[in-house]
């Protein structure tokens, strides 16, 4: 890691979703450090019932696949993504379902819950607050490492396929499907608004 890389403002204003990967495997230690980060993030009432599913076997791959092409021919198709300022993402979103079955390692975070699935994720802050913080620790160390990964969840968009193809028990939720690999470009800066647009004091 380069002392550059290292440094975590540098690290959180650098990690771009990295859709376009090369299909070299990633060492399971590399995975599972990115695990490892992932697994110190905060959970409601420390329940620490989030779990990972690194998904390397290239039926898996394919058949979580043929999901995420579904969803993003949906997308595609959608309004939302003909907005001349989304041409980028939608370039590498078809480039990351063209070349799906050629990404190394899908990491799958989920939570087990303790009320019926649906109520429980839709909740939100409840379920999902418990999963995005972990989800964010895994995305910055593997920018730290040189890895590319983008958040993703078209591919969950079937959630019962999703489900099944994973063989998740009924109580346990998946959240999003991150594709990890080493990247064919180059880390770009983030573009993002700036602070005046974003930021009230004291009330809105
Ligand atoms: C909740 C959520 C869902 C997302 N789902 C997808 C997805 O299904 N496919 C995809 O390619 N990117 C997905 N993204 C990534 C966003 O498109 C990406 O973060 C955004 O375009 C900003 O890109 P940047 O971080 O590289 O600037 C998702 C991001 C979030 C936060």
């Amino acid at each position: 890691m380069t002392s550059e890389a290292s440094d975590l403002s540098y690290i959180i204003h650098h990690t771009r979703a990295m859709r376009r990967l090369k299909s070299d495997p990633v060492p399971e230690e590399v995975l599972m450090q990115l695990i490892d980060a992932a697994n110190q993030g905060p959970t409601g009432s420390n329940k620490q019932n989030a779990s990972w599913i690194i998904v390397r076997d290239p039926e898996q791959i394919q058949k979580l696949g043929e999901l995420n092409r579904i969803a993003v021919d949906g997308y595609i198709d959608s309004p939302e993504s003909s907005a001349p300022e989304r041409s980028g993402i939608v370039r590498a979103v078809k480039w990351q379902r063209d070349h799906f079955n050629e990404i190394p390692a899908l990491m799958i975070p989920c939570l087990s819950l303790d009320s019926p699935p649906v109520e429980s994720w839709r909740a939100g802050a409840g379920a999902g607050g418990s999963i995005w913080p972990a989800v964010q620790n895994l995305l910055l160390t593997a920018r730290a490492l040189g890895l590319g990964a983008a958040l993703t969840t078209m591919g969950l968009s079937d959630r019962p396929a999703a489900k099944a193809i994973l063989g998740l028990p009924e109580s346990v939720e998946p959240f999003a499907i991150i594709p990890v690999g080493y990247p064919t470009g180059k880390f770009g800066p983030l573009s993002r608004q700036p602070l005046e647009k974003v930021v009230h004091f004291d009330r809105w």
